[in-house]
């Protein structure tokens, strides 16, 4: 279990329990958050862009190539930022305790 900040699309905050285990995708989706997850954590969609808190750019994973090429493709229709990632491809687990992440505008 990790506790998420969310900042919504309209600046307002919410922190999220999320089970370990699964996507932060699936729990931003289920949260009414404004994800989308089209593709099911595919990396075919980009509605499950995020802007990670700086701060937390480093602690995750690394993008793989596929992940920033789907950024990459999406960046024709909203701002990209250094801390762009997809969420389905961020796992949830207690090293994520405290992330802090803003959704994306959509796609
Ligand atoms: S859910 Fe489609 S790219 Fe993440």
């Amino acid at each position: 279990m990790a506790v998420v900040r969310v900042i919504g699309r309209d600046g307002s905050k919410q922190d999220l329990d999320v089970a370990n285990g699964g996507q932060l995708m699936d729990a931003l989706r289920d949260a009414s958050t404004g994800v989308q997850g089209t593709c099911g954590g595919m990396m075919s969609c980009g509605t499950c862009h995020v802007y990670v808190d700086p701060s937390w750019v480093d602690r995750l994973p690394p993008k793989s190539e596929d992940e920033s090429a789907m950024l990459e493709a999406i960046g024709e229709l909203v701002e990209l930022k250094p801390t762009s990632r997809l969420s389905c491809q961020i796992a949830v687990d207690d090293d994520i305790e405290g992330l802090c992440v803003e959704i994306a505008p959509p796609v």
